[in-house]
């Protein structure tokens, strides 16, 4: 049985004393930290107290304020100062070595105060997945695989991390830590709520776990803040485990000695489960309510008790160590610094120096220099890649007179084509014009003569006198009536169309040439001499006219005359319809060839067309205006 002397009036037994975990109560400044924690590990210290297994604790103090640094100065060969940062203490490293992407992204979140993306948590999980095929992996190895896969805005909360030095290749051994007879201060001051959180659950998580396996001493741990790593209401990263810690480390002598300001904000799993209370100065009554429902032996009378007690002097203390709960006084111990304090630096050189940290701090500076350097010249040589990559090619000098040259000619192409689409709206306009006056002027002359024409005509029909062949005349009708039809139909033929061959009679007639001579020899008897033939010639000719001779008056010559006006006049009248069709087809075509050429113009104006539409409408630009010069000629 080891006593502990805490007050004048309070001898404690270790093994009632971490037989449940330890909670230390009170205000801000009632004295928690420098009056009773300062107390407890000074006596521990000094009076070395073991579990029941017969083994000594081992004390680890989580510092978050860096105050109980000072202990290395009272306790030189016992207390040893861990930090993350190296020129406050002996490294304090956690492996990044195949960190998981539930932890890291929990770290980056914290570091970030916000989510990840679900593109950032995508490249996070190939970056993870290709280094783990190829073994293990550290976190600047991730960094630098992330930084090939240009996944940039990740980098800045990787930074951060590394910034804090919390990671390394590898991890501060347990067995440093939990020294038995000795303390481990951890001094995490200086970093955010959400970093020591990280921090103090990946501590705790691997030195329960060691414990349970009987790898390290038995251990008393004292957690500052217990309030901030294990808040009522909220999960932080280190909820979980020191709930497990609060609910079943006791059975593993791993004691926890809880400090909190805030009792009735501090997680129930906790309060609950501490056994043995050193209460200070509480001035919030919510506070004390929380302290009168969770400590043992503990009244209501006590809340007038605990509300007078003396700030940073006296202290309620309650549970297996007492029988009933009685006040104490427990001073200052001026051990500890004021909060932000720092470790002597001649303490720092010595703690260095010790036997049992050499190989580590050797080990640890090596490898960290090892791969600071690795990612360094990983990081170097993808600056130089990417700046690489970046550069402007060199454009030979031909090339690049080449190109000015093409420069000029486009803008000079440019210009030309809005010129030539202005001057071709002009010229369209009036050859639009031009070409619709000529037309209009074409037609209207053509109409007018149409009209004259056919004025003519039916002048010319009415004035006509009754027209009569010589056949017709009534006397020789009379003559011809001897003749069959056919013979008759021959004698006027010959008389209409002039001399002719049989070869040229005989179709009208629907004869053979050779009967010719036949019907012609049957006409002559008939009435002689009608028909005669010219052998010379080979030609048959009426002669109605010689035999039967009519008196031709000037009026039926005039008649005549008229009648070949008129048919000569019916064929131009024809021809200038004609004339006037074709004239209005090409002015039909000229017009839909306008609406068109307007409607490429308007879609030309495109610019990435505007080249091949120049080209289209200068060609039917030059088409228009020949075909206008054809119709005009
Ligand atoms: N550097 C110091 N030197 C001397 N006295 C100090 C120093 N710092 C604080 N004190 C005094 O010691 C008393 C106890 O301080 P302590 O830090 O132990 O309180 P606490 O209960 O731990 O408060 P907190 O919850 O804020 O940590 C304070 O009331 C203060 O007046
Ligand atoms: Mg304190």
């Amino acid at each position: 049985m080891t006593k502990l002397q805490l007050a004048k009036n309070c001898i404690i037994d270790s093994k009632k004393l971490f037989l449940g975990h330890v909670g230390i109560a009170g205000t801000t400044g009632a004295g928690k930290s420098r009056n009773v924690a300062a107390k407890l590990l000074a006596e521990c210290l000094a009076k070395q107290p073991s579990a029941p297994n017969g083994v000594r604790y081992a004390y680890v103090v989580v510092d978050t304020n860096d105050e109980y640094v000072g202990f290395t100065d009272r306790y030189p060969g016992q207390v040893v100062v861990f930090s993350p940062d190296a020129t406050r203490g002996i490294p304090f490293r956690i492996t990044s070595k195949n960190i998981t992407i539930d932890d890291l992204s929990m770290f980056l979140r914290e570091v970030t105060k916000k989510q990840l993306s679900k593109a950032e948590l995508a490249a996070l999980y190939m970056a993870i997945d290709e280094l783990r095929a190829k073994g293990d992996y550290t976190l600047e190895q991730l960094y630098t695989r992330l930084y090939e896969l240009e996944e940039y805005s990740l980098l800045p909360a990787f930074e951060k991390i590394m910034a804090t030095n919390i990671f390394a290749p590898e991890e501060t051994p347990l067995k440093l830590l939990a020294r038995p007879g000795q303390a481990s201060i951890l001094a995490i001051g200086g970093y955010s709520a959400e970093v020591q959180a990280i921090i103090v659950a990946h501590l705790l998580r691997e030195l329960f776990l060691a414990r349970k396996n009987n790898e390290i001493a038995p251990c008393v741990i004292f957690l500052e803040e217990c309030s901030v790593f294990a808040p009522e209401g909220e999960l932080v990263p280190s909820s979980e485990i020191l709930k497990s810690i609060a609910t079943q480390a006791r059975g593993y002598n791993f004691i926890l000695v809880s400090i909190f300001q805030r009792s009735s904000m501090t997680s129930k799993n906790v309060l609950s489960q501490v056994g043995n209370w050193f209460i200070g100065k509480t001035g919030n009554p919510t506070d004390r309510q929380a302290i009168l429902r969770n400590a043992e032996k503990i009244e209501t009378e006590h809340d007038k008790v605990i509300k007078n007690l003396k700030a940073a002097k006296q202290f309620l203390v309650t549970g297996f160590i007492v029988e009933t709960p009685a006040v104490v006084e427990i001073p200052d111990q001026k051990i500890l610094l004021s909060k932000g304090g720092r470790i002597k630096p001649t303490v720092i050189e010595a703690t260095f120096r010790r036997e049992d940290m050499t190989e580590y701090v050797a080990k640890i500076r090596s490898l960290e220099e090892t791969e600071q350097k690795r990612m360094k010249d990983d990081i170097a040589r993808l600056r130089s890649e990417r700046e690489e990559k970046l550069k402007v090619p060199v454009i030979p000098k031909e090339t690049r007179k080449e190109l000015s040259h093409l420069k000029t000619e486009l803008q000079q192409t440019q210009v030309r084509y809005q010129k030539a689409l202005e001057g071709l709206k002009e010229k369209e306009k009036a050859a639009d014009r031009k070409a619709r006056e000529r037309f209009e002027a074409t037609i209207k002359e053509q109409q007018a003569e149409i009209e004259r024409l056919t004025r003519q005509v039916a002048i010319a029909g009415a004035g006509a006198p009754e027209e009569k062949s010589v056949w017709e005349q009534d006397i020789v009708k009379h003559r011809l009536k001897p003749l069959s039809e056919k013979q008759r139909d021959l004698v006027i033929f010959l008389e209409r169309s002039g001399p002719s061959a049989a070869e040229k009679v005989a179709p009208t007639l629907g004869i053979a040439p050779k009967t010719v001579t036949a019907y012609v020899s049957e006409i002559n008897s008939k009435i002689h001499g009608l028909v005669a033939f010219d052998e010379h010639k080979g030609v048959y000719h009426s002669r109605i006219t010689e035999l039967f001779p009519i008196q031709q008056s000037e009026s039926s010559k005039d008649h005549e005359r008229t009648l070949a006006e008129v048919v000569q006049l019916r064929q131009d009248l024809r021809h200038a319809q004609e004339a006037a069709a074709t004239k209005t087809a090409e002015a039909a075509k000229l017009e839909q060839e306008r609406n068109q050429l307007v409607k490429q113009l308007d879609s030309g104006k495109r610019e990435d067309e505007w080249a091949p539409v120049l080209e289209e409408l200068d060609s039917r630009l030059a088409g228009m205006v020949k075909l206008l010069g054809k119709v005009e000629g």
